[in-house]
């Protein structure tokens, strides 16, 4: 036992220590030597130790170093120490967190995340939610409470009677949805592309005035936050349409939400508590460790309808079971980490941490503007888009930037144009890490557009 754990403590140590200075994409020796793990299933015993030697010595040299400062694809966020060594204490736990009996710490500290959580976004206190392991299935089980309840309104029960001649209702989508709705609603029996698509303007925010005509009771899914501009659904003019049709609000808030734990930035998301349900990611700007995120939803009846599991030794008594609040049975204990970053950082650590951010996101597209780049969008969170010539000069220019390794940014295609992605989500990132990225970035991109 000693000697495995001192020898992972040891590695984890030297793996954050070095992680500011580590080339952020692993090299390609690094990448070739994961072809050490393709043997064959042993047959036979192997040491606990040598097991966690072989995994340091190839595993950890074949991560992206997405805790350091200069990583900024796919809003992948850090995960603050607090958090990451609370996950590693629940992993020594090894707690069954969705029944209360199984652990009374994981469901504890469960049900304080979540009231801690709706404090901090300013949400409805009377809500209810659950933790699931993203946005995705946050969105995922929020719209099955919505499909609950518009269905319930039409004297259907979905959970007993299931979809086969329910009555129809419409889903409403922003034209720049992220494609994890599309996949929530497709696992809901929705279908992904029988959804009404809403027009969008130039930054991807729905056009409220295109929901007038809705007359019966829908989904309207809204989003805080595109993935590629970072901008804001008008949460006040689209649920001021909803509520004349009497219509189900969904908001996909997987990293634009925390902009309401900002005092700076809460006048983007005006209105959102008039939505029905949030999603929310916990792994991106809370930087817990993956996979973490959160559902909220208003009528916590329609969650538990959604979700709740019968069979005679699960009831639930005068204690709130988590199980019977989200799509799993058996599960780890999200809370822990998430009460853990939240009481470490407090309402003012975090809301510092989505400025400093945004602070980042800001300097990045002022610098590259003035190295003559072109910057797509209205950089008004986190997010920024870079064009730098034709796609093919744009595409070679992402990949060397991630093949240089200085920091590593994604590609994306936004209304007919081809750029670079910088999502800056990270406690750890400086000014630093930002001029030594546009120092290479410019570079890179220099040289392609001079050959
Ligand atoms: C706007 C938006 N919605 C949903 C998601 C999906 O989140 P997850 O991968 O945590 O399920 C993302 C991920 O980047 C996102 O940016």
């Amino acid at each position: 036992m000693d000697k495995v754990f001192d020898r992972v403590f040891d590695s984890i140590k030297k793996y954050i220590a070095n992680a500011p200075d580590r080339n952020v994409a692993p090299t390609k020796e690094a990448l070739d030597n994961l072809s050490t793990f393709e043997e064959a299933l042993p047959e036979k015993y192997t040491s606990a130790e040598e097991v966690i030697k072989m995994l340091d010595e190839y595993g950890s040299p074949a991560t992206v170093t997405s805790t350091g400062g200069r990583f900024f694809g796919f809003v992948i966020g850090s995960a603050f120490p607090s958090s990451m060594a609370a996950n590693m204490l629940a992993a020594a736990w090894d707690q069954n967190s969705g029944i209360k009996a199984s652990s009374p710490i994981g469901v504890k500290l469960d049900e304080i995340a979540l009231e801690w959580l709706k404090q901090i976004l300013h949400l409805p206190m009377e809500s209810g939610g659950t933790l699931v392991t993203g946005t995705t299935m946050a969105s995922f089980t929020s719209l099955a409470a919505a499909r609950t309840s518009i269905l319930k309104r039409k004297g259907w029960d979905v959970e007993k009677q299931g979809l086969f001649n329910a009555p129809e209702f419409k889903v409403y989508v922003g034209e720049e949805a992220h494609v994890t709705i599309h996949k929530a609603l497709s696992l809901l029996g929705l279908g992904s592309e029988r959804v009404e698509r809403i027009p969008v303007d130039k930054q991807g925010r729905i056009l409220p005035d295109m929901l007038s005509e809705i007359n019966e009771p829908a989904i309207i899914c809204t989003q805080l936050g595109n993935v590629n501009t970072g901008a804001f659904d008008d949460m006040k003019a689209i649920c001021k349409w909803a509520e004349k049709s009497g219509s189900w609000v969904h908001v996909d808030g997987a990293f634009g939400l925390w902009a309401n734990a900002s005092p700076k930035y809460k006048h983007l998301s005006e209105g959102v508590e008039m939505a029905d349900s949030w999603a929310c990611d916990l792994h991106k700007w809370l930087n817990v460790p993956y996979d973490n995120g959160v559902a909220i939803v208003k009528d916590k009846q329609a969650l538990k309808d959604a979700m709740s599991m019968s069979a005679a030794y699960l009831q639930e008594g005068d204690n709130r079971e988590p199980h019977h609040y989200t799509p799993e049975a058996s599960r780890r204990g999200r809370g822990i980490e998430v009460w853990a970053a939240l009481k470490n950082q407090g309402r003012e650590g975090v809301a510092d941490l989505v400025n400093r951010c945004c602070d980042h996101a800001k300097s990045f597209a002022e610098q590259l503007k003035n190295n003559g780049f072109t910057i797509l969008n209205d950089v008004v969170l986190n997010q920024v888009m870079i064009e730098f010539g034709t796609p093919e000069q744009t595409n070679e220019i992402i990949r060397r930037v991630q093949e240089d390794g200085t920091c590593w940014c994604g590609g994306t295609l936004w209304q007919g144009h081809t750029a670079m992605r910088i999502s800056v989500v990270s406690y750890a990132t400086t000014d630093k890490d930002v001029k030594l990225s546009v120092d290479a970035i410019t570079r890179i991109a220099n040289e392609v557009l001079n050959e």
